[in-house]
């Protein structure tokens, strides 16, 4: 694969050949190690890939922003495919306009999600075992994104009815407008949010078996599991449609007095359990990295069972607290183990990791220059 960058962080032109197999970026502090793997997840996933704000990754000072890639379609036995996302700045309009190509063709987003697959393991992961809903439902929406395309299209529709509607119950909070403006946007409200539940609901509990056993792969004896909390409280059942229409009946008080749509998919979580016993509040240390990671093994199972491309493996800086053995351990599980062709892993030292692992190559990353170690 060839991955080139425009005015993305702090790169304002580069272009990296990367190879089937593990690709190990070494490189100083700030030398643009993350912002490679950040730019390639970019790409697959058409927005920025840990949260915030997109343009945030443009280069400074920028008003255009590109990443493409030259990717195998359907492996590495198919026909090339150029991938390419752009956003530039539109002055008259003061907004940022986001394109999406294939082979040079404008595509909508559905069409666009899936071709090119990551699965990622950011530092602040841990972040999804330790900390609020957050960026538990983010880990859930970029895998479903990638999955199923149209599971992007909901998560717009929902929030833009989830808007609307909250503009409306403030104005009915203000006495500025009746109760029944509200019904235009309770049905999409309804619609999407029926359609992310259903997903994440499938998902969790294809993961669990999955997760649960990388889990004992990477050496831990109590089983894991993940148990679906929707934002919903809803005892009686039924489809999720028809559980979130009673749910915001129920809520209509609580909603007008807050200004705020309070049951939906955007007060969805998922508890992380150990023997039975939430993650959070009673794993070590240990056990939370070996939980987040066996999420993400069963990330990287969940694509390829559904079909379509394999994703490539992003692990940025996982190694530097694992001693030798871990770290050859964690890279075998995540890049070999699990059938995944192509990974990124980043660090700052070599960490003597190509004496234990197959690396396809060392990448030298310096101040946003990327060169082959040992190459010209
Ligand atoms: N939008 C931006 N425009 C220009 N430069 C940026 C932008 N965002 C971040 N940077 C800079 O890019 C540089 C490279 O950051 P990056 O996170 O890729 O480094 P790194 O090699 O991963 O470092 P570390 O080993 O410390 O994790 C940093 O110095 C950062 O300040
Ligand atoms: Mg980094």
């Amino acid at each position: 694969m060839e991955l080139r960058l425009l005015n993305f962080r702090s790169y304002p032109e580069a272009a990296v050949r990367l190879l089937p197999g593990a690709n190990l970026l070494v490189g100083p502090n700030g030398a643009g190690k993350t912002s490679l793997l950040e730019g390639l997840s970019t790409l697959a996933l058409t927005r920025a890939p840990r949260g915030g704000v997109t343009t945030d990754l443009v280069a400074w000072g920028s008003q255009e922003m590109g990443v493409s890639a030259t990717v195998q379609a359907g492996g590495e036995e198919g026909r090339e495919m150029v991938l390419e996302l752009r956003w530039r700045f539109q002055p008259p309009s003061r907004r940022w306009v986001r394109t999406l190509r294939v082979d040079g063709n404008p595509q909508p987003v559905a069409r666009y999600l899936g071709r090119l697959r990551v699965v990622s393991f950011w530092p602040e992961d841990l972040l999804i075992v330790k900390a609020g809903p957050e960026p538990r439902r983010r880990m859930l929406d970029v895998v479903l994104c990638q999955l199923f395309p149209a599971y992007a299209i909901s998560l717009s529709r929902l929030r833009r009815a989830l808007e609307q509607r909250n503009s409306v119950l403030r104005a009915v909070r203000d006495g500025a407008a009746k109760d029944q403006e509200l019904e235009p946007w309770t049905g999409p409200l309804v619609e999407a949010a029926a359609a992310i539940m259903e997903a994440r609901e499938g998902y969790l509990e294809e993961a669990t078996p999955l997760a649960a056993a990388a889990a004992l792969r990477i050496g831990e004896p109590t089983p894991l599991s993940l148990v679906y909390k929707p934002g919903i409280d809803d005892p009686e059942g039924g489809s999720w449609a028809e559980r979130m229409t009673r749910a915001l009946d129920r809520s209509r008080a609580e909603e007008v007095a807050r200004a705020q749509t309070v049951v939906g998919p955007h007060r969805d979580d998922f508890e992380i359990c150990l023997g039975g016993r939430a993650a959070r509040q009673f794993a070590s240390q240990g056990q939370q990295r070996t939980a987040v990671l066996a999420l993400k093994a069963a990330e990287v199972a969940q694509h390829l069972s559904h079909g379509g491309e394999a994703p490539v493996l992003l692990l940025d800086d996982v190694l530097s607290e694992l001693d030798l053995s871990h770290r050859a351990g964690l890279v075998q599980e995540l890049a070999g183990g699990m059938g995944v062709e192509q990974s990124l892993v980043t660090a700052t030292e070599d960490h003597g990791l190509g004496e234990v692992v197959r690396l396809s190559q060392v990448l030298e990353v310096r101040r946003g220059r990327v060169a082959p170690r040992g190459g010209g």
